[in-house]
């Protein structure tokens, strides 16, 4: 087939891959500018993708991208060094700066490889991946001693800005990123046949700015998120807090709502006569109430701790449930001592 036996076949998909990855690459630095002038409005879009359908199509696609450009990226190299020694492409440039880049486009491509893998590790695995993998609270990674939601982004900002080290490794991994997109875009213009005299220059120009905006933003993003998060802004801001508020507030609804469905299904079956209290210490001894207790904690503890400044009357009402339910459990465990674990 010509995309994978003919060397040009070869470079067109390099330019077509890479092509969607710069787009990817300019959306993604535009959905980080909401979280930077808009927090709450970036969550709430965070929340809208998550881990639906389509947005886990999107990741899957994206994936497939990323793998085939470094197979394609490898298969090229090779080909390359066994016909021409160390020449890496086919079209040399004239400026030093996109030679020196268009001779270390692998080396390039490894040092952003390494940084996304950094990447992935500190955002999605622990967002889309978390969210696919569990909703339990208890296993999602923790800021400032409360759980945090796969769907705050916020809160992962804060995690990962907040260590000194991450500034650092993002600036070295956008500093080959710019030398790789600035040499890309040239390159995968070209490829689509680009490549006369006028546009050459053109191209170059294109690339250069392209990768410069797109770079320098992330730089920026980078370096103010470090700041905000240095100084605690993710967890302590009001309109973040009130939105950390209402997802917690959700959950409390949905738990009371689930204790009252199951104890109004126990009462219902339960027989009418003296057998009653022994069906209602049943229900009350019952493992599934002392996770209702549990949960109830790691929710009232959460909300208490990411948002300190606010009261959440459905988590306040929640825990008022659990102490209650608590209270049954000791009574229950006492006029039905075999019940004791
Ligand atoms: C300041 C810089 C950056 C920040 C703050 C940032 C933030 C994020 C966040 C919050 C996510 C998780 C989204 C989710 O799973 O819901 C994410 C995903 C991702 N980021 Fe970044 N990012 C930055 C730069 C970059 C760069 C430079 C690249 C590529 C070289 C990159 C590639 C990715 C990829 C591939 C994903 C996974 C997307 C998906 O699963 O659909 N990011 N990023």
């Amino acid at each position: 087939m010509w995309l994978t036996c003919s060397s040009i076949g070869r470079k067109f998909v390099m330019a077509l891959t890479g092509t969607c990855l710069v787009l990817f690459l300019t959306f993604h630095v535009a959905m980080n500018a909401v979280a930077l002038l808009w927090p709450t409005a970036y969550n709430s879009i965070c929340g809208f993708l998550g881990a639906n359908w389509y947005a886990l199509v999107a990741s899957m696609g994206l994936a497939l991208l990323f793998v085939i450009h470094i197979i394609y990226a490898l298969w090229l190299t090779l080909q390359n060094r066994r016909a021409r020694g160390t020449d890496r492409y086919k079209v040399t440039a004239g400026t030093p700066g996109v030679e020196w880049s268009s001779k270390n486009m692998l080396v390039l491509g490894i040092v952003v490889l390494a940084f996304l893998v950094v990447h992935l590790i500190q955002f999605w695995a622990k967002m889309q991946l978390a969210e696919i993998i569990s909703h339990d609270p208890a296993s999602w990674d923790v800021v400032n001693g409360a759980p945090a939601a796969p769907e705050f982004g916020t809160l992962y900002i804060q995690l990962a800005f907040g260590c000194i080290w991450t500034p650092v490794i993002y600036i070295i991994g956008f500093i080959a990123l710019w030398f790789h997109m600035n040499h890309g875009i040239w390159s995968m213009l070209q490829t689509y046949g680009w490549n006369n005299d006028i546009w050459m220059k053109r191209l170059k120009c294109i690339g250069l700015w392209w990768s410069s905006i797109v770079v320098g933003l992330f730089v920026l993003q980078a370096v103010v998120f470090s700041v905000l998060a240095h100084k605690n802004y993710y967890t302590t801001d009001m309109a973040l807090q009130e939105q950390y508020s209402e997802y917690w507030a959700e959950r409390a609804e949905t738990l009371n709502e689930e204790l009252t469905a199951r104890f109004a299904h126990a009462m219902k079956n339960a027989p009418e006569d003296g057998d009653r209290n022994q069906a209602l210490a049943a229900f009350f001894t019952s493992p599934e109430c002392a996770q209702f207790v549990a949960a109830a904690k790691t929710i009232s503890e959460a909300a208490a701790k990411q948002c300190p400044d606010l009261t959440i009357p459905a988590v306040e009402s929640l825990a008022q449930s659990a102490a209650d339910v608590e209270q049954s459990i000791e009574y229950a465990k006492s006029v039905m001592p075999n019940q004791n674990n």
